[in-house]
């Protein structure tokens, strides 16, 4: 099965002002983009409905947290309930900002990861070493069925290239993604390590995109910086 090329723009805790805002929907409403890419934006839980009803419709909106509870006293959380149900079809969890500011273990993640699943939302991203990799994987592999991987992407992202400009080289991306397809494949089963999109996030530009997007287990981007800037657009055209 040919996984479809997945670019997801994290705009971590950005854009801070409306003009900012206004600018990068107007260039992303008018660009020409590779219609075969899936194409994603995060911004914070503010923007997440005003994004939607402005954007074109060929662009998906994730959410960066939700909760594991569907409702309750969980002051400054979100569920992946009230998500569904404002219409936004994927969250991104288990971020290494996540685990290293905000203290979220494996454990926790897994969990967002089962309720977000419960709730039809469809993306969880982890990162870091194979080992790691495979440990942060494990606690979610112990708690999702077969089925529930046709709703996951799993988003690579080295934690010595986010936001440093020091990206992995393609062939170091190359080897994290095919140990990551790997594993998958004895913990869960060859199906759905063919089928699972693998991204790479960490200093994504245009200049680096081309070369790691030719990689046969690099499925897409997870990108943060850029994806604020202009050249977003030539990332989510990078396999044209
Ligand atoms: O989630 C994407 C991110 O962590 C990568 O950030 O700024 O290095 O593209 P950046």
């Amino acid at each position: 099965m040919s996984r479809q090329f997945f670019v997801g723009g994290n705009f971590k805790m950005n854009p801070n002002s409306v003009s900012e805002k206004r600018a990068l929907t107007e260039l992303l409403n008018q660009a020409h983009l590779d219609p075969s890419v899936e194409v994603v934006v995060s911004p914070p839980f503010l923007y997440l409905i005003p994004l939607k009803e402005i954007l074109r419709k060929e662009i998906k909106i994730a959410a960066q947290n939700c909760y594991f509870k569907d409702s309750g006293a969980f002051t400054g959380e979100i569920s992946p309930v009230q998500l569904k149900d404002a219409g936004i079809p994927y969250v991104i969890l288990g971020h290494s900002e996540r685990r290293t500011l905000f203290h979220e273990t494996s454990e926790i993640v897994a969990q967002k990861t089962k309720a977000a699943l419960a709730s039809s939302l469809s993306q969880r991203e982890t990162g870091k070493t194979t080992e790691v990799c495979s440990e942060q994987l494990k606690a979610v592999v112990s708690v999702l069925s077969e089925a529930d991987w046709s709703k996951i992407v799993i988003a690579y992202e080295p934690v010595w290239a986010i936001g440093t400009g020091k990206v992995a080289t393609s062939t170091q991306a190359q080897e994290t993604h095919a140990d990551i397809r790997a594993y998958l494949s004895s913990a869960v089963s060859p199906a759905v390590a063919k089928s699972t999109r693998i991204i790479y996030g960490g200093s994504v530009n245009k200049g680096n995109c081309k070369e790691l997007s030719v990689q046969p287990d690099v499925d897409g981007f997870l990108v943060g910086g850029a994806s604020l800037k202009p050249e977003f657009v030539d990332i989510i055209n990078a396999t044209l």
